[in-house]
């Protein structure tokens, strides 16, 4: 089932794909594959504003991320930023620096998003897992997106960055309006106002594990060098921001679109439920099937010839990974769930330098997700209905109720 108009690519020259209303209200399956044959490296004029480039096919999406020379992250990494003049964390934030001070901040806020450094924290997340799932099976019916998925991938960035338990729900909030909206387009002065919240409040916590580190990464920014000095207060703010909102929305878009993909394929759902353990290759397919963020944005900093195509340098660029997922030249059958499929090299979590720090989190997170599926409920129904967010940056459901069965020897 799907709840989205599929758009017909006939629409290309009268839609916006900026537009947060667009991605709300229409699948553009469609859309990509027509620009995948026809125009794979496409300059997209819009009436309201400054043109883009859109770039579909995988190899090409690949190429952008991998040249960070030629496509710079300086000037913003999504569309959002880039249409409005730039971000201000340029040259700060891990997402938007290049060259060496990119390879020097990543060495340094790299090391707790490993495998080793991250035991604890995935352990902590698949104990809250199994507690959160138990509690939605025992009430036998909730809204999967906020009672279960929005706390999953918090919790893990706030035992991260050292958030206090009493704080997350403030930074739920927080982090929904700044980044996409649940239920209408936000105003831009209410992202605005979210956004320098959560800044604002990292400041403050900043300032106290200055005073007494803890083992957690906002203690490693105030306490570590990065080229022989230390980060600034305006760097570490940006840096526990940017992890929060790298790591939250995307995450939790991943399980609930996980979800859906399970309750519109029982087959998978009763392959999944069959087998003896989640596989890495279950957790893949969710995550290209659900490719939570939709597109990264680029500035060329010369001309270039791609696809054939010329962009001019200081032009704005986009890939789409939501396309590129979906490549027929890549995957087959690639409009099919396969919670088997490998090979799998999905784009959802970029290429190349600025590939997600988080994967190796993310992909625990849902894994501990379809574990305590699998292993705690026989169906799952829809029983009322969803939601999708207003973004053209983040692609998810806000509102998703449910009704769990709970599978036999439940509670016993
Ligand atoms: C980078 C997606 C989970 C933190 C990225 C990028 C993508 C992405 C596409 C590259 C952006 C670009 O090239 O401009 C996702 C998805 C996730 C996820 C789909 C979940 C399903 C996480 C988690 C965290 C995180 C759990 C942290 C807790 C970051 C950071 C970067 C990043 C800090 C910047 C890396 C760099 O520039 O070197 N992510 N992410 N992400 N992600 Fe994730």
């Amino acid at each position: 089932m799907n709840d989205r108009d599929v758009l017909d690519p006939s629409a290309l020259d009268r839609i916006d794909l900026a537009d947060p209303a667009l991605h709300h209200a229409h699948d553009l399956r469609e859309v990509w594959r027509h620009l995948r044959d026809e125009a794979p490296v496409y300059r997209h004029e819009r009436a309201g504003g400054e043109g883009f480039w859109v770039i579909t096919r995988y190899d090409d999406v690949a190429a952008v991320y991998k040249d960070g020379e030629t496509f710079t992250s300086e000037r913003g990494n999504v569309l959002d930023t880039l249409l409005s003049g730039g971000d201000s964390a340029a040259g700060r934030m891990l997402a938007v620096t290049d060259g060496p001070r990119h390879a020097a901040l990543r060495a340094v806020l790299g090391k707790p998003f490993s495998p080793r450094s991250l035991e604890v924290v995935v352990d902590s997340v698949r104990r809250g897992t199994q507690q959160l799932l138990r509690e939605a099976v025992e009430r036998g019916s909730c809204d999967f997106a906020a009672d279960v998925a929005a706390h999953i991938p918090l919790a893990a960035i706030c035992d991260l960055l050292g958030v206090p338990p009493a704080d997350r729900q403030h930074i739920i909030d927080l982090t929904s309006t700044a980044l996409s909206s649940a239920d209408a387009p936000a105003t831009p002065e209410a992202t605005w106002a979210s956004r320098n919240d959560l800044l604002l409040y990292f400041s403050e916590l900043a300032e106290s594990r200055r005073a007494k580190p803890y083992d957690d990464v906002v203690s490693l920014l105030v306490t570590k060098e990065v080229d022989g000095r230390p980060l600034s207060h305006e760097e570490i703010i940006f840096n526990c921001y940017s992890i929060i909102m790298g790591g939250h929305e995307t995450t939790r878009f991943a399980m609930i679109g996980g979800v859906e993909a399970l309750v519109e394929h029982p087959e998978q759902w009763e392959a999944l439920r069959g087998g003896d353990k989640v596989s890495a290759a279950a957790v893949d397919e969710v995550l290209r099937w659900t490719t939570p963020a939709l597109h990264s944005g680029r500035t060329a900093t010369e001309d270039v010839f791609l696809g054939g195509e010329f962009i001019e340098a200081g032009d704005v660029v986009t890939v789409w990974n939501a396309s590129a997922n979906r490549d027929e030249r890549v995957f087959s059958d690639p409009g099919r769930f396969d919670l088997a499929r490998t090979p799998n090299k999905h784009l959802t979590f970029a290429y190349g330098p600025h590939f997600c720090i988080g994967a190796y989190l993310a992909r625990a997170e849902i894994g501990a997700l379809l574990e305590g599926l699998r292993t705690m409920v026989a169906e799952i129904e829809f029983t009322g209905p969803r939601r999708r967010i207003f973004s053209n940056f983040l692609s998810g459901l806000s509102t998703a109720p449910v009704k769990l069965t709970p599978a036999p020897g439940f509670g016993g």
